[in-house]
């Protein structure tokens, strides 16, 4: 044993072996912020080894030339709903909902736009996609369905939609769809539904260990609640008309489960099945179906959010204030962000791309509007020593020139200019134009030697570098590494394999 002192500052216990010392492990890896841990390669389970590893984060390479109607990045690998700060999937709007800044929950338009993107983007690299239609009423047998008491279900014609539907009368668990044992994996749950009077639907599921929970979804303007340990709810507003209703089971149910708990993190379990679907009070319901995933409805209840929630600037406000740099950079509520105008466009875009249905692409025209008006004036440009513009993901005074989410909005811009080429994408061309030109200008700025700088608040305030973890510097390389698949000029690529050394512990070269 040896004593080692550090810096002069503390001692830490050591080994010396002959003229090597070694320092513990633990030690370095606080130290140095590296990572490392003892592990087994297959077949040689007796024989451990040590692996290092300077960053926690990866890079995903582009698989080719990236697209306005493709894969948004890598965002096949998010799972946006599943983050601790989503506290549901609304009942209403099919939307995840944000606590991140606020805990009573706020729509948060960059969580919306990602939760699209990224189901946009599963859907096109799904494998398979198992669905099974368990009742769309075509055929007037009603033995699927089990009634207790007065509960009644009917096989109707429905005057309005010319399908035939299934009317139900229940006035409490007593009309339930019963699901086929080879389905019961399925927990993406899907219907059309009408309600008379009121109704709720309750899903009842099981986990691996027997316990039976209940989603019930209930014709209310309440967002999220749960009753004991197994019963949770979701209000899914007024149901009056035919609407219909696409839900993620497993995740509605770990929400809840999450809210009784009262902890803000809970593992999600997984292993769940589904034993009945039960309709209470009065209504009409119809095409009730489970899937192994439902990546489009939930692409297009962003999509359709965003079309809804636009304001009369082209802009989706963000309802809660905002700190940054100790309180020294302040959004008060309502303010824009490039980076909420990009993603949303780049959804939109993909949604016009899909159904032609010019509703979307007109919100993304729109969405251009405020990349023009000075941050200063309530929009989201910002210039860097009066030569450079820039949209500022935090468009604060003084600005503070946040590198990822000025990539987003750039890839927005290319993402629109190549979905119209005529005069309409005039704007997107331009901005774009201008905004590459400060990004190939200025990344130099946000290059450490061996790491990237999240903002430039440290040149604007004079205070300490605000360094990138390696989650965002793995983010900034993905940016460019899509970029320069569009782009030639080689300070993009260099940067991003530069950029990717520093993952490996490599550092630029001092004098
Ligand atoms: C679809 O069903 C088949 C056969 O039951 C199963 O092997 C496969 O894993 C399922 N796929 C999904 C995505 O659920
Ligand atoms: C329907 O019933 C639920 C639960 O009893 C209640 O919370 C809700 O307010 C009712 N909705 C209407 C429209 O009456
Ligand atoms: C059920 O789905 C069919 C086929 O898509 C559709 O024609 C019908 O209108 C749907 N039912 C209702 C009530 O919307
Ligand atoms: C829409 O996407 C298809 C490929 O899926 C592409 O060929 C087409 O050019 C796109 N259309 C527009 C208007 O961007």
């Amino acid at each position: 044993e040896i004593e080692c002192v550090i810096n002069d500052e503390y001692s830490i216990g050591c080994r010396q072996y002959a003229s090597e010392v070694f320092l513990p492990f633990s030690f370095i890896a606080r130290y140095f912020e590296v990572y490392g841990k003892l592990t087994t390669q297959p077949g040689e389970e007796a024989k451990q080894r040590f692996e290092w590893t300077h960053s926690y984060s990866r890079v995903y390479h582009p698989r080719g030339k990236y697209s306005h109607h493709g894969i948004f990045m890598s965002f096949e690998h998010y799972n946006v709903e599943y983050r601790d700060r989503v506290k549901c999937i609304t009942g209403r709007e099919e939307v995840p909902l944000s606590t991140q800044w606020g805990p009573q929950g706020y729509f948060y338009p960059i969580q919306i736009a990602q939760y699209g993107l990224s189901h946009f983007s599963k859907h096109l690299v799904r494998s398979t996609r198992n669905a099974s239609l368990l009742e769309d009423a075509e055929s007037r047998d009603t033995s699927k369905w089990s009634t207790i008491g007065d509960a009644k279900v009917l096989n109707s014609k429905d005057a309005e939609t010319g399908s035939r539907v299934i009317a139900f009368h229940s006035e409490d668990l007593g009309a339930a769809l019963k699901v086929a044992e080879g389905v019961r994996s399925l927990l993406f749950l899907s219907f059309d539904l009408k309600v008379t009077d009121n109704a709720s639907v309750v899903v009842s599921i099981e986990s691996k260990s027997r316990q039976v929970y209940r989603v019930h979804y209930v014709c209310s303007e309440s967002l999220i609640s749960a009753s004991g340990d197994t019963d949770v709810y979701y209000g899914i507003g007024d149901r009056s008309e035919w609407s219909h209703l696409t839900r993620d089971l497993a995740t509605d149910l770990h929400k809840g489960l999450v809210l009784a708990s009262g902890k803000k993190k809970a593992r999600r379990l997984r292993l769940f099945r589904v034993n009945t679907i039960s309709f209470v009070g009065h209504g009409f319901v119809d095409n009730v179906t489970l899937a192994s995933s439902e990546h489009l409805s939930q692409f297009y209840a962003a999509a359709d959010w965003l079309v809804r929630e636009q304001d009369e600037q082209g802009g989706w406000p963000i309802p809660v204030e905002r700190s940054l740099a100790d309180g020294r950079l302040q959004l008060s509520r309502g303010w824009y962000s490039a980076m909420a105008q990009g993603q949303a466009i780049s959804l939109l875009v993909r949604a016009y791309n899909r159904t032609l249905a010019t509703h979307y692409l007109e919100a993304a025209l729109r969405a251009t509007k405020l990349y023009d008006v000075p941050a200063s004036q309530g929009g989201v440009l910002a210039s860097f020593a009066n030569q450079y513009s820039w949209y500022e993901e935090y468009p604060t005074t003084p600005s503070c020139f946040v590198l990822n989410g000025f990539m987003y909005a750039l890839i927005a811009l290319y993402d629109l200019k190549q979905t119209v080429t005529d005069r309409r994408g005039s704007a997107a061309v331009r901005l774009y134009e201008s905004g590459m030109r400060s990004l190939k200008a200025l990344l130099p700025l946000f290059d450490t030697g061996s790491g990237s700088i999240y903002d430039l608040r440290h040149f604007t305030l004079g205070i300490a570098p605000n360094l990138a973890r390696w989650d965002y510097h793995s983010t900034h390389i993905n940016q460019l590494l899509l970029l320069s698949t569009v782009d030639a000029d080689p300070i993009l690529r260099d940067t991003a394999s530069r950029w990717t050394s520093y993952m490996q512990g490599h550092r630029a070269p001092h004098n």
